[in-house]
């Protein structure tokens, strides 16, 4: 696979602001990356810069291999979904996707061509002389995705595309998205703060924080090795602790004492996933710590069973029931044991 993308230690200052600082990653050709982070972290900023819409302070943009500094947006070959869309109220379907194609003076015949084939590959078929205002959210989001496809760029960036949807179309859509460009190959650089949209849709995720990368990785390696705290905590679901530690020995602010071996620097945090305490584990099994916690709340939410639960020092603890029958009557006020093993212990 060859790199289409590289980012190279890019940063853009705002006068004494930095929004994005040292900003280093590449991205192989006909892959999904997203770019992961809060609001305000950068994301847009550092999409603006790869457009070409806005000038980064240093660092360099290539493209195929080729500086993309001093080159304007409009010979890059790339292309941007916005999260507005920023679809022409007043043209119809056909007239929106022709758009770009029709500026720069492609002959009549070849547009229709274009864009009848770029319709029918995002399911829009036979509606070119709809108007954009009659059609659903999702449907005009895949005109804003045909728009741009049709131009055929190098790299499709999409910024926060799926952020106007309803909760319901954006679960749908983000698996339409990836098949779509599973389908059509183009390589997508996607922004969003929604975890789960960029786990669901990414070959690799950067997570952002602040201006910088804290990690790139692979969903399931965020998810299960996450390099920071930061990353822990904004991938998916954690128990927080502040803890102390005495050699091997880790003691939360509350009490609670586990022993992880191995551990070289000074932490302060520790992250437990609630799916990776072990319910009623064998007692006598001496790689599990074992404690009891009271069930406070049995949280059901049709696919998945969690509890909130109470630690012997009051800590709130969150645990996910696997789905096993032999839990099915845990209730409240329980008094119940869970284990957890060392490398569920992700100290920070
Ligand atoms: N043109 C600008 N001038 C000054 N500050 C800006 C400008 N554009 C963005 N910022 C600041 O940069 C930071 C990152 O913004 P942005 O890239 O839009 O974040 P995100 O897309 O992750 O929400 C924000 O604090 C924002 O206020
Ligand atoms: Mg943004």
């Amino acid at each position: 696979m060859s790199k289409i993308l590289e980012v190279k230690n890019l940063t853009k200052e705002f006068d004494k602001f930095t929004a994005v600082k040292d900003v280093d990653f590449f991205v192989e050709e006909g892959g999904f990356f997203s770019i992961l982070g809060p609001s305000g972290c950068g994301k847009t900023t550092l999409l603006r810069m790869i457009s070409g819409f806005i000038e980064q302070t240093s660092g360099d943009i290539l493209i195929k291999g080729q500086s993309m500094t001093g080159i304007p947006p409009e010979n890059r070959p790339v292309n941007i979904v916005f999260q507005n869309l920023a679809l022409f109220p007043m043209m119809n379907v056909y007239e929106n996707v022709a758009f770009g194609l029709k500026r720069k003076k492609i002959e009549k015949n070849e547009i229709k061509e274009s864009v009848l084939s770029m319709l029918s590959r995002v399911g829009l078929e036979g509606f070119e002389k709809k108007k954009v205002t009659e059609l659903s959210g999702g449907q005009r989001q895949r005109v804003a995705i045909a728009r741009s496809l049709v131009m055929k760029p190098s790299i499709l960036l999409l910024d926060e595309p799926l952020g106007a949807l309803d909760r319901q179309l954006r679960e749908h859509m983000k698996i339409e998205l990836k098949l779509l460009q599973k389908e059509i190959g183009t390589t997508f650089v996607y922004i969003t703060h929604d975890q789960s949209e960029a786990l669901v849709m990414s070959d690799k995720v950067a997570v952002m924080n602040k201006g910088r990368f804290e990690q790139i990785d692979t969903p399931q390696n965020l998810y299960k090795n996450p390099k920071t705290a930061f990353t822990a905590s904004f991938v998916g679901e954690s128990n927080r602790f502040d803890i102390k530690r005495d050699g091997n020995h880790i003691i939360t602010s509350s009490g609670l004492s586990f022993i992880k071996d191995g551990l070289q620097n000074e932490v302060t945090q520790l992250f437990i996933r609630p799916e990776a305490f072990i319910i009623e584990p064998a007692q006598d099994d001496k790689d599990i710590q074992q404690m009891n916690i009271k069930v406070k709340t049995i949280l059901f939410d049709g696919s998945n069973t969690k509890i909130s639960a109470l630690s012997e020092k009051n800590d709130e603890i969150l645990i996910s029931l696997p789905q096993n029958s032999k839990f099915d009557d845990i209730k409240e006020g329980d008094t119940i044991r869970v284990g957890i093993t060392q490398d569920n212990l992700k100290c920070f």
